[in-house]
């Protein structure tokens, strides 16, 4: 009656400061770091001191008992084994038969003349054993009752932070170009600096007036991949369409470049050029953004 209280009680332990400590290593932002968390440390070594003193003990007294055992019966104990409490310890953990005891669990059975041993399943294995119960327990607490956050929710926190963060970091660094929310520019230093990069860089195809030679006319109303500044900076960004000459520019220019020159083209609109090419593509009639 003792021994099995004593055992709950030992069990009971393990498993509260095991709890204890999955719940210090899930509530600290890094519970590993001795610096920051010596606690989550100092309990991890507890319990193994006390497992680790629990066996000991256990393994020291059943030698005792064995000792006056021998004793009592008069026997001599033989030379004394270094490894004695390794074996012990191995043998309580894995409850194995010596081969000479086997005829004490053998099963009646004869399978064509193979036999079977009743072998008690080791303890080390019924504690994993319970040990899983447990976990799955608290897992089932955790995630199922209590609404613990799942990968998927993690995952969306995460990106949601991720967002929050790089707001933030926008608006301290105000220089940093978004394509997403470029903008027409009328300042007339922008179109200039936009008319040099497009006579260096485009002029070859599109001529210096916009009137068009490889590349479309620039100054008519027809576009082929649409009008309005977010198209125009999108087309010189991204490229026009595989296999027609015009490449994504987005890698070459600066993109504060591509968002003058795409200026200076919008600018371009409704002038006279000196050959206009024949117009290709649809009127453009959405809104100039
Ligand atoms: C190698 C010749 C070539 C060069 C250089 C070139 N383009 Fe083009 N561009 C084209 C061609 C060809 C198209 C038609 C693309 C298509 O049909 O998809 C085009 C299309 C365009 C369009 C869309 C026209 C429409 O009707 O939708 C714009 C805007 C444009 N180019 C601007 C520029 C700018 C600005 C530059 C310089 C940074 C440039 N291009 C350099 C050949 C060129």
């Amino acid at each position: 009656m003792k021994r099995i209280f004593q055992s709950i009680l030992y069990i009971v332990f393990v498993f509260v400061s095991f709890w204890a400590i999955i719940k210090a290593i899930l509530a600290y932002e890094n519970p590993f770091s001795l610096y920051e968390n010596p606690l989550v440390w100092t309990l991890i070594a507890f319990l193994g001191l006390v497992v680790l003193a629990k066996e000991y003990f256990s393994v020291t007294m059943q030698k005792i008992a064995e000792e006056l055992k021998m004793e009592k019966e008069g026997i001599v104990p033989e030379e004394v084994d270094e490894w004695a409490w390794a074996k012990k310890l191995l043998k309580r953990w894995t409850k194995s038969r010596e081969i000479g005891e086997e005829e004490e669990i053998i099963l009646d059975h004869n399978y064509d003349g193979i036999k079977e041993l009743d072998n008690v399943l080791p303890p080390w294995w019924v504690y994993l054993f319970y040990a899983t119960i447990v976990f799955g327990v608290v897992y089932l607490i955790r995630f199922h009752i209590a609404g613990g956050d799942t990968p998927e929710m993690e995952y969306e926190k995460a990106m949601a932070k991720a967002k929050y963060e790089m707001e933030q970091y926008k608006k301290k660094t105000p220089n940093t170009f978004d394509v997403e929310s470029v903008a027409l520019l009328t300042e007339s230093a922008d179109l200039q600096r936009g008319k040099a990069v497009f006579n260096l860089n485009c002029a070859s195809c599109h001529v210096r007036d916009g009137g068009g030679g490889i590349g479309p006319n620039l100054t008519d109303e027809y576009w082929i991949l649409g009008g309005g500044f977010k198209n125009v900076f999108k087309t010189i960004y991204t490229g026009g369409r595989d296999g027609k000459g015009m490449v994504a520019w987005k890698g070459v220019l600066k993109p504060q470049d591509i968002q003058k020159v795409a200026s200076y083209v919008i600018s371009l609109g409704g002038t006279t050029p000196a050959k206009p090419k024949k117009p290709q593509g649809e009127i453009w009639t959405g809104e100039e953004e």
